[in-house]
Order: structure tokens, then sequence, then C-alpha cells
């Protein structure tokens, strides 16, 4: 089956929904989503979306807070851009719907988090993804030129490779023109040709074992890409949130958001005594990378499994009102955060790499824009300022849009690209082979490639991965195409592409620390672009 729209959107997240939104005016859109429209990790942000809104912040300020956690890495023109926009964004995203919390005097309540030196961050109590994707999704909902594919899954984007000619990466002239997508109910391949293609896939978070990531998580749109010969960067810098709930094989970890130190809980060792002073003069509101790494030093020294973050001074009846998600989420494994000390450890949160973009969201493909997480944008640098995510995903997909705009109309479909060939290829009767599999990936993440890494671990890391590499393109070459083999391929090539990019950085920068090269190199060694 093939189908034909202007603008194919891959995600329905706030990336994918929001541009869909700006571009539907003007012609056919297809939204395709592997899961429910709304199951996605813009769902579950809890802390909010950073903006300047009211002085005594300021433009300058939000900028110098992101370089200073960016470790030197950012786009400072990206940077500018960003944080200059954000309150439009904002404002759209209001317009749209979306109802953030105020203060009796009318005005926004903001809170802060890590790395922030002014109260800049946007709220809906402790579910603000919830209450974005809902005003998003209805607005979506009632466009007439919007069609939403729920459970439809992205394989592959349409390059010349799929005409039979060679691409290869980095040169000029590689066009993309849609997507092959999978309909796993039917079974069937559906050819999507499309004019302007997005990516707007989200993280990659399941590649460890323990992850804030919601299940659709599993890097496809950068693993697609790569295949596609696009060019993808700053893989290696993987952001641990410090403070997930401690609850063994709860999959995926629930999130004790960084709002709630910027309310004033504290991290405490098991023993009840607090430490983040040794290491950062913010304390428990350092940057994130700093945090997670703090925390993993005090479990190691310690030998225990958690830290404890404690809210039992702060008044009660303000915790349970700002934090709601969190206190009922708590309580059902009895924890009442009023009055027990909650156990948290970090896990793998934020993907600061990806598709590279301009500042148009164009990829080095032509035709085919990103962004959101699988985006790599030159905003976060070696690591991510607290609620720039959402901010980020909102500026880009703007840009994204209007630039599609003045382009869509000069376009034409490819009509050569061929059905998907599924000749050859039998149902797989050993799909545990598959989760056996994952698994494996995730402790090899986990274990080698985590918060602190080595050369010998990385080396340990990509030898085990070859393994599995080849074992799974041989499973792939032989099975009919199913969800599971497909996410397990794309888990594999963001494996490869952390590892790999981690060996090439020869320092510890941001959130990539090596205890082979624990200072900066000078910046000369770096991408700053
Ligand atoms: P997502 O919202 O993840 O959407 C991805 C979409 O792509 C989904 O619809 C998915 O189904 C679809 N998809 C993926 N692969 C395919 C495929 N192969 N085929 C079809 N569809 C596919 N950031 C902040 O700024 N502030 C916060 O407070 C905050 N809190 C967070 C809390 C949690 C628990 C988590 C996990 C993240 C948080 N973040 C926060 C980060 C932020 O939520 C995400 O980075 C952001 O929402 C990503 O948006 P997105 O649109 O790029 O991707
Ligand atoms: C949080 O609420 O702590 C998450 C915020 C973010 O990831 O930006």
């Amino acid at each position: 089956m093939q189908k034909k729209v202007d603008f194919l959107v891959i995600g329905s997240g706030i990336a994918g929904l929001s541009f869909a939104i700006k571009v539907a005016d003007h012609g056919k859109v297809c939204i395709v989503t592997k899961d429910k429209v709304e199951e996605t990790a813009t769902k579950y942000a809890q802390g909010g979306i950073a903006a300047v809104m009211y002085p005594p912040d300021t433009h300058e300020k939000h900028i110098r807070d992101t370089l200073i956690a960016g470790d030197d890495l950012n786009n400072e023109e990206i940077v500018r851009i960003t944080i200059t926009e954000s309150t439009d964004r904002v404002q759209e995203l209001i317009d749209w719907g979306t109802e953030f919390d105020k203060e009796a005097s009318g005005k926004y309540e903001l809170a802060k988090e890590g790395g922030h030196s002014e109260f800049r961050v946007l709220h809906h109590k402790d579910s603000t993804g919830a209450e974005i994707v809902r005003a998003l999704v209805k607005k979506a909902q009632n466009h007439p030129n919007i069609e939403i594919l729920e459970n439809h899954f992205a394989i592959e984007v349409l390059t010349q490779h799929q005409l039979g000619m060679g691409v290869s990466r980095g040169t000029a002239g590689i066009q993309c023109y849609g997507a092959y997508v999978l309909s796993p109910d039917s079974g069937e391949v559906m050819t999507i040709l499309s004019k302007i293609t997005l990516l707007a896939t989200g993280g990659a978070g399941n590649v460890y074992n323990t992850t804030t990531n919601p299940d659709i998580a599993t890097g496809d749109g950068v693993a697609m890409a790569f295949r596609a010969k696009g060019i993808i960067e700053n893989m290696e810098f993987v952001q641990f949130h410090p403070t997930s709930l401690y609850n063994a094989n709860e999959r995926p970890s629930f999130l004790i958001t960084e709002a709630l130190r910027g309310f004033g809980a504290i991290l405490k060792t098991r023993k009840g005594v607090e430490f983040m002073q040794k290491y950062d003069e913010r304390e428990s509101l350092a940057p994130r990378d700093i945090v997670a790494r703090a925390i993993d030093t005090e479990m190691k020294l310690s030998g225990d499994e958690y830290v404890y973050l404690d809210a039992r001074h702060l008044n009660k009846n303000d915790l349970i009102e700002h934090f709601p998600t969190i206190y009922a989420k708590c309580l059902t494994i009895g924890i009442d955060i009023t009055k027990d000390m909650i156990p948290v450890v970090p896990a793998a949160h934020y993907m600061c790499g990806g598709i590279k973009v301009d500042k148009n969201a164009r990829s080095s493909i032509e035709n085919l824009f990103a962004s959101g997480e699988c985006a790599s944008t030159g905003l976060h640098g070696a690591n991510r300022l607290a609620s720039n995510s959402l901010l980020e995903s909102a500026v880009f997909s703007h840009r994204a849009a209007m630039d599609a705009l003045e382009k869509v109309k000069s376009i034409s479909y490819c009509e050569k690209i061929p059905d998907w060939d599924a000749e050859g290829t039998v149902l797989n009767e050993e799909m545990i082979l598959i989760t056996q599999t994952t698994r494996e990936l995730q402790s090899i993440m986990s274990n080698y490639v985590g918060i602190v890494r080595s050369d010998l671990r990385l080396q340990r890391a990509l030898d085990r991965l070859e393994i599995i590499y080849r074992e799974t393109e041989e499973l792939y070459n032989k099975s009919i195409i199913s969800v599971q083999i497909c996410e397990l391929r794309n888990l594999i090539n963001i494996a490869y592409l952390i590892i790999k990019m981690a060996q090439l950085r020869k320092e510890s920068r941001g959130l990539h620390y090596s205890i082979d090269y624990p200072e900066k190199a000078p910046m000369k060694m770096n991408s700053r672009r």
C-alpha cells in the first residue's frame, strides 16, 4: 500500500505535534506514532518548561546558565536563538490550551531546578508534560488536515538507497522521500511518500538497564537517520537523572522531579548525612552531571544501592499541593514523603546528542528535519540544563515548520520507490531471543558505559556489542519484520554510536566522565560549532 502526504511526522510528542499543528493549514499531514498518541516521554515530563517570563530574570541569565551546564560545548548562537524565542513559544502553548500554574496575583508560578540561577520553570503541578500533551493532542485531532496513525512503526526513511543508488555518509545530495511504516496489526508495510519528513522520535533511555524513559524510547529516529547516512553527533553525552525512585524491578523508573530539590528537598546518605557540599557549592541544586556523579561516588563508597532525598522539613500542605503525583506514587510503595525520606538512584534520562541539525532543524539529508530529543541542535552541549528540552522541542519544531513551508511547494514526490521487500523472510519463532538480547545489551551499557567510564570498559562494551550486532543482523535479515526486532536493531545502533563517540572523546566533559582522562581538554580538541 502506498500513501502520499505533504508532511510526514514520525512521533507524537511535543516536537511532532507542535510541528504538525503549524504546517497543517498548508497541506496534508500524516503523524505516525508507534503507540497510543499520548504515549510519549513528553507525557511524563514533571518539572516543566524553562522560559524567561519576569524580572529579575533575563535572557542573558538563562543563556549563561545553559552555557555553564553545557560545559563549553554548546553552540552559543543556538543557545541565544532558543532562549530569546522561549517566551513566544510558551505563549503559543498557552494559546493552544495548556494551563500552567499561577499565583494568586495572576502571574505564572515559576519553579527552580538544578543549574538555574532564577525561578523560571513554568509547570502544571508535577505533571506538566501530561498537560501539554492533553492540549496538543486535542488541537491536532481537531484539525481536518491531520491524520494520526497510532500503533504504526516507522522502519526506515527512504532515500536514493531504496532506488538502488549508493549513498555515503556526509555527502551532499542525499534526499528523503518518506518512510516505510509497519502496521503491526495487519503486518503490512506501507510506503508513505512525503515532500517533507520530520523525525520527532524522542530519546533512547531503553538502551540502559534503568531509565526514566517510557518503553517507546528506543532511539529509532537516530538509528534510521544513521542508517540513511545522516550525520549524528554528541551521542556520548547521556544524561542520568540523579533522582529516580529506588524501587527494584520497576521499569521505567519513576522520576522524582528536580523541582522537589528546587523546593528545598535535600540529598542525604542512607545514614541521613548531607553530602553534596563535598562536591559543589550549589549543593543539591548543582547541574545534573555533577549531582549524578556525586551520588554514584557516595553509593560506591558506602556500598548502598540508593541515597535519600529528604523533604520532611518542608510544609506538608505545600508539598502535597505542589507534588501530588509524587506524593501519591510514593504512598503506593509505603513511603509518605512528608514523614519518610525518599530512596533515590540515578537513571538514564536524556540523550543530549542525536541527529545533527542546523538552526532550522534541517538534518544533513535534504527534506529530512529532526526536532526534539532525537535531534542535536547544539543547545545542550555536554549536559542539558533542566527543563530546556521541552523548550528546545517547541523552538525547533517552530523553526522547522517555517522553513518547511517555504520549501514544500518546490518539492515533488519520488514515484519510483519500490514496495517493501519481504522475500525470503519467515516468521521468527524465537521471539524470546530478542527479549534476551535486549536485556544483554542493557546490561552491557549499564555495566560499561554508565556515569563513570574508562577505556577498558568502553572496549569491553564494544567487543560484546559486536557479537550481538552480528547475531541480530542475521536474525533481522531472515525474519518477517516485527517491531521487536526493529527496536533491538535500533538500540544496538544507538549503543554503537554512544560507545564509539565516547571512545573518541579523550577528556572528561559534562556528562562524559572517564577515569583515564579526568580533565577537560583545551577547546581546540572539541567540536564546538
Ligand atoms: P517524545 O515525547 O518521547 O515522543 C516521541 C514519539 O515518537 C512518540 O510518539 C513515539 O511513539 C514516537 N516514535 C518513536 N519511534 C517511532 C517509530 N519508529 N515509529 C513511529 N513512532 C515512533 N524535559 C523538560 O524540558 N522538562 C521536564 O520537566 C522533563 N521531565 C521529564 C520527565 C521524564 C520522566 C522524562 C522521561 C523526560 C523528561 N523530560 C523533561 C525530557 C522531555 O520530556 C523529552 O526530552 C521530550 O518530551 C521529548 O519530546 P519529543 O517530542 O522529542 O519525544
Ligand atoms: C525533572 O522534572 O526533574 C525533569 C526535568 C527535565 O528533565 O528537564
